[in-house]
């Protein structure tokens, strides 16, 4: 069975992706890091955020992979070629990149057919953008998660202080906002609603309750 949970940034869906994994006791896939891992090897390597076929030609010969403890439903590592990306994948100049190579079609072909065969072999929640809309059309439970932007801002402000970054709020809500547009409007599999999923706003929810709702859809699906 695939839970596919989709959303703009910052609307709580790793938490919550990871959570319901956790609790159905299946493998939870992060596609976001995926487009993250492509992004840095291109960094690495050089290869400019406009080439398209350059970029497409390093997603399909570079596959991501996740390293899964036995039966552990998080990853412990993401891998792209011989380059651990763990850690990276949340560097800043990455997140300011990843825009621009996850719109280029070549990647997301990649990336998708990658998402199909880690995927499509067991039981999966599945997080991005796309995964309800073009990854798994046909996925048991489909859920897209909102809130709203002041409050993906002040989540997102606090994770950045975890880590030690202080930045102002208004200035990771235009951040954001700059990111959703962008991801939105693109030309391919932009982010958008499935129009059978069900919309979750999780603006003055708890992670818990968010996460019972899921796993009560999930339950039911099953
Ligand atoms: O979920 P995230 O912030 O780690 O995703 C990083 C970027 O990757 C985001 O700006 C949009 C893109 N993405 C995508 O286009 N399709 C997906 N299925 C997942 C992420």
């Amino acid at each position: 069975m695939i839970i596919a949970i989709d959303g703009p940034a910052a609307s709580g869906k790793s938490t919550v992706a990871k959570a319901v994994a956790r609790r159905l006791g299946i493998r939870h896939l992060d596609t976001g890091a995926m487009y993250r891992a492509v992004t840095w090897l291109a960094l690495h390597e050089g290869v400019a955020t406009d080439d398209e076929v350059a970029l497409a030609g390093l997603a399909r010969t570079h596959p991501v992979e996740f390293d899964y403890a036995d039966g552990a439903s998080i990853a412990t590592a993401v891998r792209i070629g011989t380059h651990d990306v763990t850690a990276a994948v949340r560097f800043p100049e990455v997140d300011a990149a990843v825009s621009a190579v996850s719109a280029v079609a070549g990647v997301r072909a990649a990336l998708v057919e990658r998402q199909r065969e880690l995927a499509g072999a067991q039981d999966t929640v599945a997080e991005g953008r796309d995964i309800g809309t073009v990854v798994f059309p046909s996925a048991k439970v489909k859920v897209y998660l909102t809130a709203s932007a002041e409050e993906r801002a002040r989540r997102r402000k606090l994770d950045l202080a975890a880590q030690g970054h202080a930045v102002e709020q208004d200035e990771v809500q235009a951040r954001l906002e700059r990111r959703d547009t962008y991801d939105s409007t693109r030309a391919i599999s932009p982010l958008e609603a499935a129009a059978d999923a069900t919309l979750l706003d999780t603006t003055g929810l708890s992670v818990e309750q968010v996460v019972d709702a899921i796993v009560a859809l999930s339950r039911a699906a099953l």
